[in-house]
């Protein structure tokens, strides 16, 4: 009884500690009015499972897309308008060359490395950042996660007594450092946080906002209805500097 109350108590700090080291709003959200489409846009992530529908999904919608990859072989998506680029995120030269003549930027970024301290995401997005300022690049929508900053404690009771305590504690305060970095730069961001993923067929029944999510329950979405969402904030700006959560 002793080592659950412990074990309880450790939980509910780490998730405040969360959501005081990730993004909090500040304001309601911005004007929803359309702004100009970019053309030209750069996948970081791309060989993922939400990266790969942003990919194909962008490329319906008729964007150029430049898939940023470490395997290209993992990707297995032919276009006439799709350039397949090799780079790590982790290497600021790979990244700055795939920036050049980009519009903007969607990052679905992620790993399994989650029983030691990396810091893959923060350092990732730091570079990214890095390499659109140097570009002249404005837009970045990046893919994060429910249970950090105001979407604390949103990802049902599994996640934030079990799940996120005992499996993804450094994955989680990662997440927390890369929400940080992109509130502190100056491009246009759209931090998008999911509730759990699944491989499911896109539904097109997206809940959004800062209210989604729940104590309780653990709510889910498909990898393709958050990249619907995600590539609709290229076009809006009813989300910039915000961090709607999302679920299905
Ligand atoms: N799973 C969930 O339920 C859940 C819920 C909410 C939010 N999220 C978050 O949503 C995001 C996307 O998740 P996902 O499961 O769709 O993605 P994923 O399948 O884990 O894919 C992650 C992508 O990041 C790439 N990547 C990793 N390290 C890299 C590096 N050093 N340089 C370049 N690319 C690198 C991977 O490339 P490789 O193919 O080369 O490895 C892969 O393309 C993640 O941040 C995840 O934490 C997940």
């Amino acid at each position: 009884m002793t080592l659950f109350l412990l074990f309880a108590t450790y939980a509910v700090i780490l998730s405040a500690a969360l959501a005081r080291a990730g993004f909090r709003s500040q304001s309601a959200a911005s004007s929803g009015a359309p702004r100009d489409r970019p053309a030209r846009i750069l996948i970081v992530g791309a060989t993922g499972g939400t990266g790969r529908q942003l990919v194909s999904q962008a490329l319906e919608r008729g964007y150029a897309v430049t898939a940023f990859v470490r395997d290209a072989s993992r990707l297995a998506i032919d276009d006439p308008r799709l350039t397949v680029v090799r780079g790590d995120v982790l290497d600021p030269a790979s990244v700055d060359a795939a920036m050049r003549g980009q519009d903007a930027v969607l990052s679905a970024l992620g790993h399994r490395r989650y029983f030691y301290p990396a810091r893959i995401l923060s350092q990732g997005t730091r570079n990214i950042l890095r390499a659109m300022e140097a570009s002249g690049v404005r837009r970045l929508v990046c893919e994060t996660s429910l249970g950090i900053g105001d979407g604390a404690f949103r990802l049902g009771l599994y996640y934030t007594f079990f799940t996120i305590p005992l499996i993804l504690p450094f994955y989680f305060w990662d997440k927390a450092r890369q929400e940080r970095l992109l509130a502190a730069s100056p491009v246009d961001w759209v931090i998008v946080r999911p509730a759990v993923l699944t491989n499911g067929r896109k539904r097109g029944r997206i809940r959004h906002g800062r209210h989604v999510g729940s104590f309780l329950l653990t709510a889910r979405i498909p990898r393709a209805d958050v990249a619907e969402f995600m590539l609709n904030q290229l076009e809006s700006d009813t989300y910039l500097r915000a961090a709607p959560g999302v679920a299905g």
